[in-house]
């Protein structure tokens, strides 16, 4: 094998890194996004308080025109880049997994979520933090007793594509959201799942 499938984490800033998550040997690959100046914009205007959760499943060809309603629904004001940003992602996932259709939730954090180091029952899940920090990962040799250094953070408007249970049995890697509760931090995290013919749902919670 080569040398460069021995850890099961891959990050690039090319695109192409999605594609490494086939490998059997790997299960986080990691697109490092340069965010475009007017999505920095957009964020920035952006109240948080002012959106709800955003969640719905969509055959890949109705996914842009459903992702606007529901944004809209969910109370967005327009923001075509970072609608862009999200469409770009997915495309990725669609690509790499092979899969007709995507669940996809932009969700609003101001607690610790998912705090415990897990792996989560899907086939392929893609993960981008858009506000504040990044989704935390490990190598699940470390997960009974994690220090600092084993803890590494996604960055900021990286898109990460991470294999879950369906795929990998036992993953190597386990991932969570960073503790956040009671620092006054607040996230805004996309979560897009591979699926087969999903039902056209969209749903604003
Ligand atoms: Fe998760």
């Amino acid at each position: 094998m080569e040398d460069r499938w021995e850890t099961p984490d891959r990050e690039s800033r090319d695109p192409e890194v999605l594609r490494d998550i086939l490998h059997p040997a790997v299960d986080l690959a990691i697109w490092n996004r340069t965010a475009p100046t007017a999505l920095l914009a957009e964020l920035r205007e952006l109240d948080l308080a002012s959106v709800e959760n955003l969640r719905l499943a969509a055959p890949a060809q109705a996914l842009a025109d459903l992702l606007s309603d529901a944004m809209r629904t969910a109370g967005y004001p327009d923001m075509p880049a970072l609608r862009a940003h999200v469409l770009e992602a997915a495309g990725h996932l669609l690509e790499v997994s092979g899969a007709t259709g995507v669940a996809l939730r932009l969700e609003c954090i101001d607690d610790n979520a998912c705090r415990l180091f897990h792996a989560d029952y899907v086939t392929l899940r893609g993960l981008a933090t858009y506000i504040g920090p990044g989704t935390q990962w490990i190598h699940a040799a470390a997960r009974n007793d994690p220090a600092p250094e084993d803890i590494h953070s996604l960055e900021p408007f990286a898109f990460a594509l991470l294999k879950g249970r369906l795929w990998a049995e036992n993953p190597s890697i386990l991932h969570r959201s960073p503790p956040i509760a009671d620092t006054g931090q607040q996230r805004l995290l996309l979560v897009i799942d591979a699926v087969e013919d999903p039902v056209t749902t969209p749903v604003s919670q």
